[in-house]
């Protein structure tokens, strides 16, 4: 049986692979996606999951908006990174699936509650819509396996020293979820900068052939010389799609049990997250932390998606 999933995202270029392994992968069913302002702003990430679904073929999956905004602070998005539409490479077409009236907390609330089977919230962008979830109807939280959560790190950051985009933007939606103690799973930087979308990567996903690698290739050449301009790397970090094999295939991400926490108050470390590491937590431990990647059944897996797609 296919473990149904929910993807929450900000497309982005890797969130639009994070969608196509969710909706391409024999193991998962994809029930519904919803957006949220990050990479760019609501109305674009929104319109940019449709293209992504467009482009692969992808109908039936209802598609809601959601927070425009974070919980407290002034959205920043991230057009160094994603270039101005937040999709920036390949030539948009004209999304032919509509917005789902529902909004995003009506639509996870709906979903989640009818499914038979626990569901698995997939999150790769801010976390203000499962934040705004958590608030508003937190019993749904009662029929979640587990929150697999792109955001934070155990290490550095890449939008100030300590703390990720997804976390930094919004820290308070961290906070908020991390303290109604769903199961929740962190896959940070320390992870997905194993995930680099080499030349060689490019090649094979090329060598597909069909509408979804063409577009996906597009993608990645934009988003490769992004992060060569903005981060000085040679390959950039395919983060999203991560969360989303942690799921498919478990085997595929070590994790530790431990605690994680969010900084929501410090002027230079908003947003750095508090991983322990070191032996036995000294509190109470609340997450699971992807520590290691086998990086190639990774990129097995999300060629493999794209092989099954349009
Ligand atoms: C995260 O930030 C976004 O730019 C990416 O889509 C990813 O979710 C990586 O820090
Ligand atoms: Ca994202």
């Amino acid at each position: 049986m296919p473990t149904p999933v929910f993807l929450d995202c900000d497309p982005g270029h890797d969130d639009a692979f994070a969608l196509w392994l969710a909706a391409g992968n024999p193991d998962l069913k994809l029930l519904g996606i919803t957006t949220v302002g990050g990479n760019g702003r609501l109305s674009q990430t929104t319109f940019n999951a449709r293209v992504v679904a467009t482009v692969a073929g992808i109908h039936g999956v209802p598609i809601a908006a959601g927070a425009d905004k974070p919980l407290t602070r002034v959205l920043t998005t991230a057009p160094h990174i994603h270039g101005g539409s937040a999709l920036d490479g390949p030539a948009l077409p004209e999304p032919q699936v509509e917005v789902d009236p529902r909004g995003a907390v009506g639509l996870l609330r709906e979903l989640i509650t009818a499914s038979a089977e626990p569901v698995t919230i997939l999150a790769t962008g801010p976390l203000t819509n499962i934040a705004l979830l958590a608030r508003v109807h937190p019993e749904v939280l009662g029929n979640v396996a587990d929150i697999v959560w792109m955001g934070g790190s155990t290490g550095r950051g890449n939008v100030t020293p300590y703390a990720e985009f997804n976390s930094w933007v919004d820290p308070e939606a961290v906070a908020v979820v991390l303290d109604s103690a769903p199961p929740f799973t962190m896959v940070g930087l320390n992870v997905t900068h194993q995930a680099l979308a080499t030349t060689e990567v490019l090649d094979r996903l090329a060598e597909v052939g069909n509408a979804t690698s063409v577009f996906g290739v597009e993608l990645l050449r934009f988003y490769t010389a992004s992060y060569q301009a903005a981060q000085g790397m040679a390959a950039p970090p395919l983060h999203d799609p991560v969360a989303v094999a942690l799921v498919a295939r478990p085997e595929l991400v070590d994790t530790v049990h431990t605690r994680l926490d969010v900084e929501v108050h410090g002027t230079e470390t908003a947003g750095a997250t508090s991983v322990e590491l070191c032996g036995q937590p000294s509190r109470p431990a609340n997450a699971r932390v992807a520590v290691q990647l086998d990086v190639a059944g990774f990129w097995d897996e999300v060629e493999a998606a794209i092989r099954v797609l349009r």
